[in-house]
């Protein structure tokens, strides 16, 4: 296998010849190059002989080349690495140009990177935080996989709205030019492709539930589109979500397995990505450092993870939160843009801020809901009111879970279907799982670019995915 600076880094077989290819990230004096290959955050010193150097080749060395080097693996004597090559041959694969590469060895503002988001991952930051996102994918896959869950791919392209909220991408192949219109005037999406409406998935959820009423125990992690129009630092309109989906568990059991899993997940960054966490944690206390004193974090980034593995979350239903929120000073001295006052409010993202943030103190899952609030699918509870929801709530995100119990039972769910005007023909097939063989199911969808942003302390979704999908952006 081709040696990677990772590697070599580590390594202390001296004088031994290595071979290694990567990119220049510096090159000083005419003898020192900084090279890195992505393996790790960290370069490794390549020391030139410039008197025995081309002077036609050493112009080439520039920051951004991709370049080989052959050489021997020594001791550093320099400060800030144990070991260094000691150059015997270099060649240039590719030039880069001085003058015209954006991405020089100074600090580039976020916005200026997201506008050359197909050479930023060249800088530390987002090779880091990059880096860190293909940890957590794995840790994902590898959390269920020994938990004894099936990985279903459920379609991307849907005719049913899972939430319901209606904000979804049309897939069609009509020419909307000229689009084929029904006696009525409205357009004949029987012409269309599938021989009906259809649209980019919201959500999973629908079709995993089928795969949990027969192998109990699945999950699906694939790209969600949603249409809606947030620009926000937490929103996307193509963003990835991991739905586990169980059969048998009742709320409480779900709750226990969203937190055992985001414990889990980050447990394992923490373990494998310390390099890379290490790094995002300076950057982390430099960015806060910036920041008026009131809305610093008290924690450092190592600090908040380790924070979240060590400790329970927190149990609140939506009645007790309520009741915290409408007393709470920001919401009496009027300083909330959406005032609390009466029990079936829905929360905006200061409300679960000031509750994980200022009062708890810690992550909270808020559940049971308001009925009129949530989606159609969850299940209702005794009180008539409420449904069996839950929303898992971190600090510096919101919500980062959304879960719930599902409505097992056919007259009740039919009866929401019909009172909420929804199709029940687009849903018959979703209604048929109450009708053989029923039974109590619960399962959560976690937005997994809000994990890496809470994992690695990025302060917008924006640059945590490799190319953000945001209204009026969809370059790359
Ligand atoms: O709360 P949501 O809408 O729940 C569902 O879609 C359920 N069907 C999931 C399930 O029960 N299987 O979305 C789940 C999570 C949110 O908590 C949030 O983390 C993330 O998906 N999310 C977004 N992330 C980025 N950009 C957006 N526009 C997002 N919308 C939701
Ligand atoms: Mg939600």
């Amino acid at each position: 296998m081709q040696q990677n600076v990772a590697g070599i880094l580590q390594s202390d077989k001296f004088s031994q010849e290595v071979h290694l290819k990567g990119w220049v990230r510096t090159f000083r004096a005419n003898r020192f190059i900084a090279l890195n290959d992505g393996s790790t955050i960290k370069n490794i010193q390549c020391v030139i002989d410039f008197e025995k150097t081309d002077e036609s080749l050493l112009k080439r060395i520039t920051t951004g080349a991709a370049i080989a080097v052959t050489g021997t693996l020594v001791e550093s004597l320099g400060k800030g690495q144990s070991v260094e090559i000691q150059v015997s041959n270099i060649e240039i694969l590719g030039d880069s140009n001085p003058e015209k590469y954006p991405i020089q060895p100074k600090k580039h503002s976020f916005e200026f990177l997201r506008e050359n988001a197909h050479l930023r991952v060249r800088t530390n930051t987002f090779s880091a935080v990059m880096r860190v996102r293909s940890a957590l994918s794995f840790a994902v896959h590898k959390y269920f996989t020994e938990n004894g869950f099936y990985n279903v791919h459920t379609p991307i392209i849907t005719g049913s709205d899972a939430e319901g909220a209606g904000e979804m991408f049309q897939v069609t192949t009509l020419d909307l030019t000229n689009p084929p219109k029904k006696e009525d005037g409205k357009i004949d999406y029987g012409q269309d492709f599938f021989g009906k409406e259809t649209n980019l998935t919201v959500s999973g959820q629908l079709e995993a539930e089928t795969y949990a009423m027969a192998l109990s125990k699945v999950y699906t992690f694939g790209p969600t589109f949603r249409a809606e129009n947030s620009n926000t630092t937490r929103h996307l309109a193509e963003f990835w979500m991991i739905e586990p989906e169980v059969a048998f568990n009742d709320l409480d059991a779900n709750m226990d397995l969203a937190e055992d899993f985001i414990k889990s997940v980050i447990n394992y960054v923490l373990e494998n990505c310390l390099d890379d966490l290490t790094f995002l944690d300076k950057r982390f206390a430099k960015e806060e450092s910036t920041k008026p004193a009131q809305q610093r974090s008290e924690f450092s980034l190592l600090e908040k993870l380790k924070f979240v593995v060590d400790n329970n979350f927190k149990r609140v239903s939506y009645t007790e939160a309520i009741d915290i929120l409408r007393n709470c000073k920001p919401n009496k001295k009027k300083k909330f843009q959406y005032l609390i006052d009466e029990w079936g409010a829905d929360l905006q993202s200061e409300h679960e801020r000031y509750l994980v943030e200022k009062h708890f103190k810690c992550p909270v899952i808020l559940f049971d809901y308001p009925a009129n609030i949530k989606a159609f699918y969850m299940r209702l509870n005794d009180d008539g009111k409420t449904v069996r929801a839950m929303d898992v709530l971190f600090p510096g995100i919101g919500e980062i879970v959304g879960g719930s119990q599902r409505e097992e039972r056919y007259d009740v769910l039919l009866e929401k279907i019909k009172t909420l005007g929804i199709d029940e023909k687009e849903l018959w097939w979703y209604l048929e799982l109450r009708k053989f063989g029923t039974a109590v199911h619960s399962g959560f969808g976690l937005g997994f670019e809000r994990l890496v942003q809470f994992t690695t302390g990025m302060g917008n979704i924006r640059d945590v995915i490799p190319f953000p999908r945001t209204p009026q952006n969809a370059e790359f």
